[in-house]
């Protein structure tokens, strides 16, 4: 069913809020029922005038999802927004999102001051985790997805455990620990962060250990709708491991390493089981638990997700895998269809959401799902990382199953279509290819610059029909996968796997 502004206002959430953005985004097509939107521009800025401005405040408002308990503590919640108070609780996994962003704030950042204010939100997340990790709770182990602020864990019924959950904060904190061994305060490591002895008293061996006992076990996805073995979840797993194994052979702990790698390639044998031969698409989930109807498209963004949060130096599921490119595709045109905001031309890129049988429209599950700002954004840096790793590499090949993906990428604006083969740098094909990838990525970026608020407000959801911020406001997920696709324009990443040891 299509949602009228006048809906929206009546739902009595985010009146006067982004009050602006309404003004801009949904206006004569509401009231004359012509095109959304007249114009294809900024309201006269251009992307690059966008992106300096949100690149600061955006940093900005990913600390102001805290709560602040007055005694110095701080919490990151997943979103601080007082109409959504479902969202004022920390989740291990945006949690670990926003974190690898003030990691990469610290590293690029000179100011002593501030690399000691991101310290210490560093410090303030490896105690919190810790804390949680302690805490018992209704999984019975560390895949309990969120917290109350004071760390109690949340005892309502929910979709537990989530198993990508350790995995991600696995991530985030064994780049912190290998830049603080870079530092040189691997005694800070070594006591608070990895300990290298069994039973473990430290927050990354606590949940690799857990990863590498409990990955074959079913959990819920990370929509936290689904129980059973996931595409995403499996890649964090993974990548946790690896990293894993990198950090426990630097601090002597080899035969942990070797479990860890061992673990990590078992996962690998299981991930290719998610390729559907017939359909062309790596699926989300296998092994589905309960009612699986819903999800018959088989398509969902989190394979894309997973691509690149999960990657790893061995190109394993590499960007340019012909399964990832045939299924990048394959959610390109159904997103493309399915929401109106994607029919107007004169509107850059597409607004991608998490899969097309959604029905969660950032209040209720009973409603139509929408178009996701984190996803957007991943699919911009998806593409720069693409053109990126085409640059490095040399040559892009194109097989039969990657083609259709080539073709769209290069319909309209070249005269013939390309037939499959290795094109070399050397060839005007590969440049093509090349710069029509940064066109896709900056076009993705310009989408969310569209719909942000004016001041550059980002909340979960664009609404299908009138592109409205909806959702948890000032979603702290959000300003991380924009700043991450905005640094992904410079061709920096927060926290790519370290090169491995010799
Ligand atoms: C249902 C949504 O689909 C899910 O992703 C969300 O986490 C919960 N509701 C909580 O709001
Ligand atoms: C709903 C999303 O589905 C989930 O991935 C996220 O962790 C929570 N919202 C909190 O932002």
């Amino acid at each position: 069913m299509r949602e009228t502004l006048e809906a929206l206002r009546h739902k009595g959430r985010n009146v006067g809020f982004f009050s602006k953005n309404l003004a801009k985004v949904a206006p004569l097509a509401l009231v004359c029922g012509i095109g959304l939107f007249s114009t294809g521009d900024l309201f006269g800025e251009t992307l690059e005038g966008w992106i300096q401005k949100e690149e600061k405040f955006a940093a900005s408002r990913l600390l102001d999802a805290t709560v602040d308990h007055g005694d110095g503590h701080l919490t990151l919640v997943a979103s601080a927004d007082p109409n959504v108070p479902a969202y004022n609780f920390h989740w291990v996994r945006d949690a670990a999102a926003v974190m690898r962003s003030i990691l990469y704030l610290y590293q690029v950042n000179r100011n002593s001051e501030i690399r000691e204010k991101y310290t210490k939100y560093f410090e303030e997340y490896v105690a919190f985790s810790r804390k949680i990790q302690e805490a018992p709770n209704p999984s019975g182990g560390v895949g309990e997805p969120k917290f109350h602020p004071d760390g109690t864990p949340f005892l309502g019924d929910w979709a537990r455990p989530q198993n990508d959950g350790p995995a991600s904060r696995a991530i985030t904190l064994i780049s912190w620990a290998q830049l603080l061994i870079r530092e040189g305060k691997e005694d800070y490591v070594k006591k608070h962060l990895y300990d290298s002895t069994l039973p473990t008293q430290s927050v990354i061996k606590t949940d690799l250990e857990y990863v590498a006992n409990n990955w074959r076990i079913s959990s819920f996805d990370l929509w936290e709708e689904t129980k059973g073995k996931h595409f995403y979840t499996l890649m964090m797993e993974r990548r946790a491991l690896l990293d894993g194994a990198q950090l426990a052979r630097e601090l002597a702990d080899p035969n942990a390493a070797e479990w860890y790698t061992q673990q990590a390639k078992s996962i690998e044998s299981q991930l290719e089981l998610f390729w559907d031969p017939t359909r062309h698409i790596l699926m989300p989930s296998r092994d589905v638990e309960g009612s699986s109807s819903a999800r018959e498209s088989g398509l969902d963004s989190s394979v894309i997700l997973a691509v690149v949060l999960g990657h790893t130096q061995d190109h394993f599921m590499e960007f340019d895998d012909e399964r990832v490119l045939a299924t990048l595709h394959a959610l390109e045109n159904r997103f493309q269809s399915l929401y109106s905001i994607n029919h107007n031309p004169d509107i850059p890129g597409l607004a991608i959401g998490r899969y097309p049988e959604d029905r969660y429209d950032g209040y209720s599950t009973v409603s139509e799902g929408n178009p996701w700002i984190p996803l957007t954004a991943i699919f911009s840096q998806f593409y720069e990382r693409l053109a990126l790793h085409y640059e490095k590499a040399g040559a892009c090949v194109m097989t039969d199953v990657s083609m259709p993906f080539f073709n769209q990428l290069l319909a309209g604006r070249e005269e013939a279509s390309l037939a499959p083969g290795v094109y070399s740098s050397e060839t005007p094909e590969f440049a093509r290819i090349v710069r029509a990838l940064r066109f896709k990525a900056r076009a993705y970026l310009s989408r969310i610059a569209y719909h942000a608020g004016p001041n550059g407000e980002l909340s979960e959801q664009l609404n299908r029909d009138t592109g409205y911020l909806q959702g948890a406001q000032h979603l702290a997920a959000s300003y991380a996968t924009v700043l991450w696709a905005i640094w992904a324009r410079r061709g920096d990443f927060p926290n790519p796997q370290q090169p491995s040891n010799p």
